[in-house]
């Protein structure tokens, strides 16, 4: 099978959730102390091996394409103020890989979303990394996925176990254990967004995915459903009912960055383990443990 060189970043949703800051810049762009979470996720992707990423946004979402960009005129005025570790950083985002963009003009769901890359994807295998879904930097759940999915030629998406309470929030998985291959098991079916008591399991679907470009024959066949949405859950169940879906299950790591307090999280988290930010972060940190009485 054939090496997985490109990669998906849809990212043309409303982000409701993220209101009203939504309502004029786009959740991907929420900073993440001085990065943009999208600007994370490419670096994630080519981390992983990834050459070529298309990132599928909407008309109200200039923003992801302008970062993603040269501006000449700002790394000119940076350089001649002497700013040269600016200048190259902002140089540096438009070297990560080749981008690409194109434009949802409606927020017809996700699976609509991942169905607009297949003239870009064509034959080849690809991943798709939701544009507010967030690993770690040194997480190594996208080169494991890759490496499943070139093994096995077979599409692999991302599981990690939820509280009972939280699986209605996700796509739910029913999985059968594969011999010898822990932590990748079969995928035997996809409910999104059950009720509680209606999930057949508690591994939710997070936002990482490898696929084989079979993938775009079961979207094109996939109704709206949940919604009025085409969801890609719908397009997965037929593919893990046909020639299969495998799932990858871990652990940690991973920031919802479209939920508020994992934003937070996502914050304090990267914030800690950076040089320049650690010892003011920990001192707001101590202040606020003992002004709250958390000790
Ligand atoms: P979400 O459902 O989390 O995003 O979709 P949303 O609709 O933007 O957010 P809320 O729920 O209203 O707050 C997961 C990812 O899929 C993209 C989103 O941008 C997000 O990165 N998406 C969703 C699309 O690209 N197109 C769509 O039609 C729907």
């Amino acid at each position: 099978m054939s090496t997985v060189r490109k990669a998906v970043i849809p990212a043309a949703g409303w982000g409701t959730r993220f209101l009203p800051f939504t309502k004029s810049v786009p959740k991907e762009m929420l900073p993440i102390i001085d990065r943009p979470a999208i600007q994370y996720i490419v670096e994630e992707a080519v981390a992983a091996g990834i050459e070529d990423i298309l990132i599928i946004t909407s008309p109200y979402k200039k923003a992801i394409e302008d970062h993603f960009d040269r501006t000449i005129e700002l790394e000119g005025l940076l350089a001649d103020g002497g700013k040269e570790v600016e200048a190259e950083q902002v140089r540096a985002i438009a070297d990560l890989a080749e981008i690409h963009t194109i434009r949802q003009g409606q927020a017809l769901g996700l699976g609509h979303a991942v169905g607009m890359a297949r003239r870009h994807v064509g034959d080849e295998p690809f991943a798709v990394l939701l544009g507010d879904d967030m690993m770690h930097p040194s997480s190594p759940l996208l080169r494991d996925m890759i490496g499943a999915t070139e093994e096995r030629d077979t599409s692999t998406i991302a599981l990690m176990r939820v509280p009972k309470e939280d699986v209605s929030l996700y796509g739910s998985a029913a999985v059968e254990p594969i011999e010898g291959a822990e932590p990748l098991v079969a995928v035997r079916g996809l409910v999104e967004k059950p009720r509680s008591e209606d999930a057949p399991s508690d591994l939710a679907v997070i936002g990482r995915y490898v696929f084989t470009a079979e993938i775009f024959e079961h979207i094109e066949r996939t109704a709206p459903g949940k919604g009025g949405e085409i969801q890609l859950t719908d397009a997965m169940a037929t593919l893990a009912a046909g020639s299969g879906v495998n799932g990858w299950v871990f652990e940690g790591g991973r920031y919802d960055v479209g939920n508020k307090v994992d934003y937070l999280r996502a914050i304090l988290d990267l914030g800690s383990e950076r040089d320049d930010i650690r010892p003011g972060l920990m001192r707001v940190v101590r202040d606020f443990v003992e002004r709250e009485g958390l000790e």
